[in-house]
C-alpha cells in the first residue's frame, strides 16, 4: 500500500494536472517537445527519503530533488518555523542598512560553521546569484585595489556554477553556452579534473602527477591572458554536474600556489558540498582549501525556500571595509536578499543537522551508499567508474570496461537508465554530458533505502543493457 499516495486522494485529478501543465507550464531544462508528448510527471507529496507523483508512484528519492533536501522531506520543524515568521515579519528588505533577526542570527551560525577566514556574509536567492555575486565582489575589489583591468575569471571545462548570464559564462557545460551565445568574454576555462577519463588520457598515473599538471595548465593560462587580467578561479571542490568528479589528491593545494603566486583570488562554489553534503560542513574544510569567497545556497535551506549566501573573507573583506571610509555604497543586492523568512527557514535547518549529527551521519552513509553501490552495479560490463566523496556519487556507464570507450551520445544511455530506475521505483539523476548518474540522497537515508536504491539501479541498468544490445549499440 501506497502511504504516501493514500493521503493526496488526488488521482483522479492527475491527467487534468499533466494537461494544464503541459498548456500552461514552461518547465526548466526540459525538452519542450516531451512535455507535448508525454506530459510532466506531477510530483504530489514527501516524507523523509520518499516522494509520490499525483498518480499514486512512490519513488526513493536517490538524488534529494536537485542534490539539495539534506535533511529529508516533511520536517515540520521547518515548517513550523516559516510559518511563524512570515505571520511575525514574513518580509522586509535589507538594503539601507536594514536589517531583521533571523538574518543576523543566521549570519552569525554560518561564520561559526565556515572557515575561520570568512567575515561577512551577503544573501541572495540561488546559487546561480551567488556567483553573480562572487563575480562583481572581485571585480569591485579589484577596482578599489586600483587594478581595474583584473577582470577575468577563470572556471573549468563541464563545471556548473548556474545559468544566469554571469554564472552561466562561468558554467563550463557546452549545452548552457550554445543556444545563448555565451560565455561572456570576462570566462575563462581550463580543464575539469577527471582521474577516470582526461588523466590516462595524458598518461598521468598518479594523482599528484595529474594535479601538477592542471596547476600547470592554469599558470599558463593565467601567464598568457597577462596576470594583470586574471581576477579569480572559481571551483566546486567535488564537481557535481559536470560528471561527481572528487578532486585529485594534492589538487587544491598546487592550484592555490599557482593562484597566490598571480594574486589571483580563489572562489570555492559549495553550492552543492556545502553543510554536510561530503562529511564536513563544507567541503573547503575537508580538502584543506583556502577559498577568497564561499558560495552556498541548496542545502543552507535543505530547499524548503530558496536562499543563497556568498561569505565573503578576510582578504576581500578588507578591502572593500577599508574603501568605505568616504561612505560609498555597495551597489550590488536583491528584493530578497536577507529574506527574514528564508533565514528562519535556513536556521531551522542547520539546527536540525546539528542536533541530530546529520554532518557526522552524511559521512556514514556515504559509506555505506558507496559499498551498496559498489557491491551491487561493480560487477556490471556496462560500469565503468564508481566515485564518491560523502554522499555525492557517480556511476560512469562505457562501451568496454577494459578499454572506457564511452558509449555513443546518441544512445543517450544515462537518461535512459535514470527513466528505467523511475519505473523502479528510484529517482536518480542522469547529468548532461557525460554517460554518468549521480545519486545524492537526503542525509536521512536509511540502510534498507540505500539497498533498495542498488537493486533498482542494478535492474534500471540490465533493461538499457539488453536493450542496446538489441538496438547493436553493445555487441549481443
Ligand atoms: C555548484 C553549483 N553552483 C551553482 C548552481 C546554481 O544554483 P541555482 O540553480 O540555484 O541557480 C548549482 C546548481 O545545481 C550548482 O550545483
Amino acid at each position: 500500500m501506497n502511504t504516501i499516495a493514500a493521503e493526496t486522494g488526488l488521482s483522479e485529478a492527475a491527467t487534468e494536472l499533466t494537461r494544464a501543465d503541459r498548456d500552461s507550464f514552461f518547465h526548466p531544462f526540459s525538452a519542450i517537445r516531451d512535455q507535448e508528448e508525454n506530459g510532466a510527471i506531477v510530483m504530489a507529496n514527501a516524507r523523509g527519503s520518499r516522494i509520490a507523483d499525483v498518480r499514486g508512484r512512490e519513488y526513493i528519492d536517490g538524488a534529494a530533488g536537485l542534490w539539495c533536501v539534506n535533511v529529508g522531506y516533511g520536517r515540520s520543524e521547518i515548517s513550523q518555523a516559516i510559518e511563524a515568521q512570515s505571520r511575525k515579519l514574513p518580509y522586509f528588505h535589507a538594503f539601507n542598512g536594514v536589517s531583521n533577526e533571523p538574518s543576523i542570527r543566521l549570519s552569525e551560525k554560518l561564520l561559526e560553521v565556515a572557515p575561520s577566514s570568512m567575515r561577512r556574509v551577503f544573501y541572495g536567492s540561488s546559487g546561480s546569484d551567488a556567483n553573480d555575486t562572487a563575480v562583481k565582489l572581485l571585480w569591485n575589489y579589484n577596482i578599489l585595489r586600483g587594478k581595474p583591468e583584473k577582470r577575468k575569471i577563470i572556471s573549468r571545462t563541464y563545471a556548473y556554477h548556474g545559468v544566469s548570464v554571469a554564472a552561466g559564462s562561468l558554467t563550463g557545460i557546452p549545452v548552457v553556452h550554445q543556444d545563448f551565445g555565451l560565455p561572456l568574454d570576462f570566462a575563462r576555462h581550463v580543464s575539469r579534473p577527471d582521474l577516470y577519463r582526461d588523466a590516462p588520457e595524458r598518461q598521468l598515473h598518479s594523482e599528484e602527477a595529474y594535479s601538477a599538471w592542471l596547476a600547470e595548465e592554469l599558470d599558463q593560462m593565467i601567464a598568457n591572458e597577462g596576470a594583470d587580467t586574471v581576477a579569480g578561479f572559481v571551483a566546486e571542490p567535488v564537481m557535481g554536474t559536470g560528471g561527481v568528479l572528487p578532486p585529485p589528491r594534492g589538487y587544491f593545494e598546487a592550484i592555490s600556489s599557482v593562484l597566490e603566486k598571480h594574486d589571483v583570488r580563489l572562489v570555492a562554489d559549495e553550492v552543492i558540498t556545502g553543510f554536510g553534503r561530503v562529511g564536513a560542513w563544507f567541503a573547503s574544510q575537508l580538502y584543506d582549501i583556502r577559498p577568497d569567497l564561499i558560495l552556498t545556497a541548496k542545502g543552507m535551506t535543505s530547499g524548503y525556500l530558496p536562499m543563497s549566501a556568498v561569505l565573503v573573507g578576510d582578504r576581500i573583506w578588507s578591502v572593500l571595509k577599508e574603501a568605505a571610509g568616504d561612505g560609498r555604497v555597495f551597489a550590488h543586492g536583491f528584493t530578497y536578499s536577507g529574506h527574514p523568512t528564508c533565514a528562519a527557514a535556513a536556521l531551522a535547518n542547520l539546527a536540525i543537522i546539528e542536533r541530530e549529527g546529520l554532518v557526522a551521519r552524511a559521512a556514514e552513509m556515504g559509506q555505506i551508499l558507496r559499498g551498496s553501490i559498489d557491491a551491487g552495479l561493480g560487477d556490471l560490463d556496462m560500469v565503468g567508474d564508481i566515485r564518491s566523496a560523502g554522499l555525492m556519487l557517480g556511476v560512469e556507464f562505457v562501451a568496454d570496461r577494459l578499454t572506457r570507450e564511452p558509449l555513443p551520445a546518441s544512445a543517450k544511455t544515462a537518461a535512459r537508465i535514470a527513466l528505467a530506475a523511475r519505473r523502479h521505483g528510484v529517482l536518480v539523476r542522469a547529468l548532461p554530458n557525460s554517460d554518468v548518474i549521480a545519486l545524492s540522497p537526503s542525509f536521512i537515508i536509511t540502510e534498507e533505502e540505500v539497498g533498495a536504491l542498488a537493486t533498482a539501479l542494478r535492474k534500471a541498468i540490465g533493461d538499457v543493457a539488453g536493450e542496446l544490445k538489441e538496438e547493436g549499440v553493445l555487441p549481443a
